[in-house]
Order: C-alpha cells, then structure tokens, then sequence
C-alpha cells in the first residue's frame, strides 16, 4: 500500500511541498486548506502533471473550511504549513497567537484522523509552533518534529559552496538552536569533503556565511516584498518526509523537545536527530565550546519567552 501524506496549508510552502512529495513519489498527498476550490485546483493540476513526470502517486485537495479533515485519515506523515504571515501592524505576540489558535483547529482534527502519523510542523514561529502541537497533539514527543535545521542548513551549504567554487555535495553544515536571528550556526562541525570550514575560509568570511545563513529567511522576504521563501523550506520538508517513509535512519537537523539534552528540559530547539519511520528516533549530542553552548542557551532563552507566553 502507498504511503499518505496529508500537507495542511495551501500556500506557497504547502503545495510547492505536495508537489515535490508527488514528482518523487514518495506518497499520496492530501493537500488542504481553509480556502474552497484552491487546494482541490491545486492538487488536480498535480494529478494532471503526474502522467508527464510518470508518477503514480496522487494528489487530492480538500477545503477543511467546514472542519471536516477525515479525508487526512491514516496519514503516515502529516505537515503543517497553515499560519498566518506577520503583518504590519501586527506584534510578535500577535502572530504567535493567531498561530496558535490555527495549531488549535488543526492539530486536534489531523491527529483525531491520523493518531499514528508523525507530525512536521513548518508553521513560525517555527519552534513554540512545535511545542504548541506537540502539546495539543498529546503524542510522544519523537512523533512531532519542527522543520528549520534542514532549511537553515542548507542555506549555509549554499553560501559556502558559491564562496569556495564547489560542488554543493561536498558542503555539509551545521546549524542548531531556533529558527530565529539568535540560531547557531557551527562552522567547526561544518565541512567541505570531510575538511573543517575553518581550516578553508579565513574567519571574516566564515562570520559573513555565519550572518547570512541567520538572516536568509529576512533577505529573501525583502527581495520578495510579499511572502516568504518555499523553494528551499520546502525542499527540507521533503528530506525529512523521506527520511521517515523510507525509515532511513538519517542524521538531520530537526527542532526536537530536549528533556536535559544539551542542558536544555522542555523545550523545542534545533539540534541533529536521527529520523526514521519512529519519526525522531534519537538525539545527537556532540560537544560544544563555551562559546557555542552560551549561542545555543542564547536562543534556546528566545524559544522559552514565546512558549512562555503561549503557556505550552
Ligand atoms: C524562512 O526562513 C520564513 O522561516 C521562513 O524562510
């Protein structure tokens, strides 16, 4: 039997997502949304695309405006995408609720529907998003992952590929902490061919990759003017997703709830875990210099003031 993944959220993200989960076939995808007619037209176009890729995985969209989600039911994975973009005018308080009143709807249905699934949760602010679902859903806390490290990454690995003229295949980098100004770049764990980023680039250029891996999220929202970025966030949804399909056992960086590791108890915070078909199925702990465990509790604290406020 196919895989199910139910993506929630019709959006840039959410259907880039769908569509790249299909072209892979790696699952059958339910795309949905609060909008009538959009998810469904957005998911018949994917099935309409599927003869010329050659896939056999199908995409159907569903209008959740009713609060019927039972055609989400058995999802392996489910991804939610839904939230609200900050707007002018709008606090950061503002937006983590509104978010979380959205967390509210959605989680209870999906998980009603799908109590099995392993939920990836893309919605910012990113990691209170995961702790509110992962306190909303009731499920083991290996069963609900936040999406960023992959995505924050890879945008690294980007920078680092351009400014030493190689191949994106030979860059892995590490990032851990939130998805917020404050994340935690590594450049002594970051490599290119197996080679520390420190013994290749002198440290102005690694304090630039640095920067700008921490603001790529705003630079792209600025070049845009509307929206965010969904190339790449969806790209690292879509690692992640494979990763458990395929109970790959890979090491990736995910926005996991800590209970101790890292020095950190109850929160979500970005840190490489192994995901397979158990969802997060350990946590990687390496050793940090004080410099960089001081980055970690420095966004680690960010994380902890919009959970607080959120009461999760
Ligand atoms: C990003 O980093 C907006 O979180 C999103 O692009």
């Amino acid at each position: 039997m196919r895989k199910k993944v139910t993506v929630v959220g019709g959006g840039f993200v959410g259907s880039t997502t769908a569509q790249r989960i299909v072209d892979a076939e790696l699952a059958d995808v339910v795309l949905t949304d609060v909008l009538e007619g959009v998810p469904a037209g957005k998911a018949l176009d994917m099935l309409e695309s599927a003869p010329i890729s050659g896939v056999d995985a199908r995409a159907t969209g569903i209008s959740t405006a009713a609060g019927d989600y039972s055609a989400t039911a058995g999802s392996d994975v489910v991804v939610i995408t839904a939230g609200f973009p900050r707007k002018p005018g709008m606090s950061r308080d503002d937006l983590l609720r509104a978010n979380y009143d959205v967390m509210k709807q959605v989680v209870e249905q999906v998980v009603k529907h799908s109590p099995q699934a392993v939920l990836i949760v893309v919605t910012n602010p990113l990691d209170a998003m995961a702790q509110a679902a992962f306190k909303l859903s009731k499920l083991p806390k290996n069963r609900v992952i936040g999406m960023a490290g992959v995505l924050d990454s890879a945008r690294m690995s980007s920078f680092v590929a351009a400014e030493l003229g190689v191949s994106v295949e030979n860059v892995h980098s590490f990032v851990l902490g939130g998805h917020g100004d404050d994340m935690v770049p590594l450049p002594r764990y970051s490599t290119v061919a197996g080679i520390p980023l420190p013994d290749l680039l002198p440290k102005e250029k690694i304090d630039a990759i640095v920067e700008r891996t921490r603001k790529g999220g705003a630079e792209i929202v600025n070049l845009l003017k509307t929206g965010s970025a969904y190339y790449a966030p969806s790209a690292a949804v879509v690692e992640m997703v494979k990763a458990i399909l395929k109970d790959k056992k890979k090491i990736l960086p995910c926005a996991a709830y800590l209970e101790g590791e890292y020095g950190v108890k109850g929160l979500f915070v970005g840190v490489p875990c192994k995901l397979g078909a158990g969802g997060i199925e350990q946590i990687i702990e390496i050793k940090l210099t004080a410099e960089e465990k001081s980055a970690l509790d420095k966004s680690s604290a960010s994380v902890r003031e919009l959970v607080t406020v959120l009461g999760v």
